[in-house]
């Protein structure tokens, strides 16, 4: 019988954790550099991001380690976890296409990431009895909520800017 997010150990759900935080590392990685060359402000954006992404997986990694000894941060998500967890679509970051990626796109591939951490981290920070994990899992998603709002702001000044630009309507 498939399990549900609340049967998952306080451990896996960090693990869980920690390959969302990887696979968004991932992608922002690969937006970095696919935006280096032709928009600098957005690949440095995006990289700013990869670095932020990467502290998130060591901080959980470092509670995974001190928290619960002998346990090991997995490369790769257990598919028994990945199962549970199937609601934030954790898809590996070779699914998206980085080349020809346009700006809204990657701005969008970016958003999406960053609700769906906040999302489980949401829910984690619900299930966890365990005070301290409870705290970081509210730290964890708020941050994320600060990051969604990053791209949601940047893509409404993209839009203003574009209406700017706009040539007028035909005047009656
Ligand atoms: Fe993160
Ligand atoms: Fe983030």
């Amino acid at each position: 019988m498939k399990r549900g997010f609340a049967e998952l150990t306080p451990a896996e759900a960090l693990q869980a954790a920690i390959s969302i935080e990887r696979r968004n590392t991932e992608i922002y990685q690969n937006l970095a550099q696919t935006f280096a060359s032709y928009d600098r402000s957005l690949g440095e954006l995006f990289g700013s991001m990869a670095e932020e992404e990467v502290n998130h997986r060591l901080a959980l990694e470092d509670y995974l380690r001190q928290q619960f000894p002998g346990e090991q941060p997995s490369q790769r998500l257990d598919p028994g976890i990945r199962e549970v967890v199937e609601a934030p679509d954790l898809e590996e970051p070779e699914v998206f296409i980085f080349d020809n990626v346009t700006v809204d796109q990657a701005i969008d591939m970016a958003e999406r990431a960053e609700t769906e951490a906040c999302d489980f981290y949401q829910a984690m920070a619900r299930q966890v009895t365990d005070a301290g994990l409870k705290r970081l899992c509210q730290h964890m998603a708020e941050v994320e909520a600060e990051h969604r709002g990053t791209f949601v702001r940047w893509k409404q000044s993209r839009a203003s800017a574009q209406d700017l630009q706009a040539p007028k309507g035909g005047s009656l």
